[in-house]
């Protein structure tokens, strides 16, 4: 990895984690952001890691983890936006603080750090932008609308960053993997499993970071890993209803 500073939220717990463990492992510095702070723990100690128990949805505290970020390890290079959660269920049944929180979290978070951290990628014309989505950020699915909600959001905004920004020297990625093994699943597994979620093995953490790191060597925005994620990809743009068919057979609703 080219980079030398990274600043990674979600850093306490699945491809946040081992992406702060794979840039330790790589010789960069690391701020690793997270309300879990058990899981920051988790990554051991170094005099180039940063833990930082922040929660995203706060822009201020955001904003104070960049200024102690540059401040202690210098200036940014790989921005990692990894934070997110994924309570599902049906949209009506949902609790509708939960459905904003979401919101809050996985898109809002995401528009806290960019607001902090990008500007000084912009400034000095290079670095990384890395936001994950997910590909229920382009595929719609049951029990799943207020996270799909988020996740089509963050697609957006990082779409409109890297659009607005192209010649900037700046790279950004959106990753959108399926489904991949890792704690956020629990969550599923704590509200509503989905039975989409039974037609194929979750993907590793590895394998999306290593997807990823090619991507971004060969310039490309959309990160999609694995084969399937292509097939609902290109389902959803050119046979939407038949991919809704699917889904209400696999769902039974
Ligand atoms: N695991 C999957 O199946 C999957 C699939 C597609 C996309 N994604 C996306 O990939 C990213 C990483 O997911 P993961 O599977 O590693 O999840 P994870 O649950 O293992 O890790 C997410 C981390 O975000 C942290 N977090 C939650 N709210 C926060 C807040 N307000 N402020 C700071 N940190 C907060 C959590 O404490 C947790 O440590 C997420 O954006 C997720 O939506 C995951």
């Amino acid at each position: 990895m080219a980079s030398k500073v990274v600043f990674i939220t979600g850093a306490g717990s699945g491809m946040g984690q081992v992406a702060a463990k794979r840039a330790l492992l790589a010789g960069s510095a690391v701020a690793a952001l997270d309300v879990n702070a058990a899981g920051l723990e988790a990554l051991g100690a170094s005099e180039r890691l940063l833990k930082l128990v922040v929660d995203i949805t706060d822009p201020a505290a955001v904003k104070a983890a960049v200024e102690r970020t540059e401040r202690e390890l210098g200036p940014i290079d790989r921005v990692i936006n990894s934070a997110a959660i994924m309570p599902l269920g049906l949209l009506m049944k949902q609790d509708h603080a939960l459905i904003l929180r979401i919101m809050s979290i996985n898109y809002g978070g995401l528009v806290n750090v960019a607001r902090a951290a990008l500007p000084g990628l912009l400034s000095r014309g290079r670095g990384d932008f890395i936001s994950f989505s997910s590909i229920v950020g382009h595929v719609p699915s049951i029990y799943m609308g207020a996270y799909c909600s988020s996740k089509f959001a963050v697609c957006c905004f990082t779409e409109g960053l890297y659009h607005e920004n192209r010649k900037s020297g700046v790279r950004f990625a959106c990753v959108c993997p399926p489904a991949v093994a890792t704690p956020l699943l629990d969550q599923a597994r704590d509200t509503v499993w989905p039975k989409m979620f039974n037609l194929a093995p979750p993907t590793t953490p590895e394998k999306v970071l290593d997807t990823m790191e090619a991507a971004l060597e060969k310039g490309r925005f959309w990160v999609m890993p694995e084969f399937g994620t292509l097939v609902y990809y290109w389902m959803r743009r050119f046979a939407p209803n038949l991919l809704w068919r699917v889904i209400h057979r696999v769902e039974g609703v």
